[in-house]
């Protein structure tokens, strides 16, 4: 008997691709027609404005970008071709983008017909793998299911790989992924996360997994001149701003927590300014006769930054 065939649910009588090749953009026949019935030019332009930094990462996405689009032309000539391998690796350290990222690769792949709904499913080994015999199958399809049409994100994917263990049911949970990624790769796109030196390791161990991948993308760590940029951009977001000064503080601060313990470059921006929303909301809190203006309730402080921790560990 054969190792057993998986075929996931849930994906479109006509693959996705051949579907997209009939509507609108059936026609185009120049760069220029696709970019602008698909509108995928929208999204990258979003990507270049919200996203500080990550120049590499943008300029692969472009490339992907280009390599779709001229299949879509090709496709439009009844050239036949199989269909472009999409899956990824995502590979950096924590906080540097991966997931804002992978969602926005989704809304790419959507508008040039890839996958027809261009959701983003973002699992960990947890999820596909069961504690006990017989309960991983059902768990890994279960995602795959959830996840057809769209992109199935594996966080830390190294973790489903544990050699140290030889009755693994991580194993179970790769050999059905590595299945569906090659029979049914024309209505789902793999990506792969996690820090580069294990996800290396990762892929020697297993090569299959490793051919399957087509692109793989490197996520660098933020400089401090970017990362004082996002925290511009998540205040300007959230409708709040830097008072005088405290925006001079705020550098001062991620050029000390850089140095410190569990950095994790965007993320430990945004829970930072989530703190000194909190500091600030208490600051406000307990001055209760006074009227609050506009200005009052969007100011972060210098002083609603001074308060952190970070600073007294400095002075320590
Ligand atoms: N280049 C960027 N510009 C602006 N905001 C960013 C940028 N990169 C990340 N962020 C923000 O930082 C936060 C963390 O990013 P994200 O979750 O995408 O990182 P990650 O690499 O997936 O991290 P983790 O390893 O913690 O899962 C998000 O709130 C995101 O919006
Ligand atoms: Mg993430």
């Amino acid at each position: 008997m054969g190792a057993p065939q998986y075929n996931i649910p849930g994906a479109s009588a006509a693959p996705a691709s051949e579907a997209a090749a009939q509507t609108a953009d059936d026609g185009a026949r120049s760069v220029n027609e696709v970019l602008a019935q698909s509108q995928v030019e929208t999204v990258m332009r979003e990507l270049d404005r919200d996203l500080v930094g990550l120049a590499p990462v943008k300029a692969r996405i472009r490339d992907i970008s280009a390599l779709l689009v001229i299949d879509k032309l090709r496709r439009n000539l009844g050239l036949e071709a199989q269909a472009p391998s999409l899956h990824m690796s995502f590979t950096g350290n924590p906080g540097t983008g991966k997931t804002t990222v992978a969602m926005r690769m989704a809304q790419i792949l959507h508008r040039l017909g890839y996958v027809r709904k261009g959701h983003l499913v973002a699992v960990t080994r947890d999820d596909l793998v069961g504690q006990y015999i017989g309960h991983t199958a059902p768990k890994t399809k279960e995602v795959l299911k959830k996840a057809m049409g769209g992109v199935l994100f594996i966080d830390e994917a190294y973790y489903l790989y544990r050699p140290e263990n030889e009755r693994d049911y991580g194993q179970e949970a790769i050999e059905i992924l590595l299945q569906v990624m090659e029979n049914q790769r024309d209505d789902l796109v793999v990506i792969l996360a996690g820090y580069k030196d294990r996800m290396d390791t990762f892929f020697r161990s297993n090569p299959g997994l490793s051919s399957r991948i087509a692109h793989h993308l490197d996520f660098p760590d933020y400089s401090p001149e970017e990362l004082l940029l996002i925290g511009d951009r998540m205040l300007e977001e959230m409708n709040y701003h830097f008072g005088a000064g405290a925006r001079e503080v705020f550098d001062e601060y991620l050029a000390l927590r850089l140095r410190q313990p569990h950095f994790a470059n965007a993320r430990s921006v945004r829970n930072a300014l989530d703190r000194a929303r909190l500091r600030q909301a208490s600051r406000l809190f307990a001055q209760p006769e006074r009227a609050l203006s506009r200005d009052d309730l969007c100011t972060i402080e210098l002083a609603d930054l001074r308060a952190s921790r970070v600073f007294d560990a400095a002075k320590a």
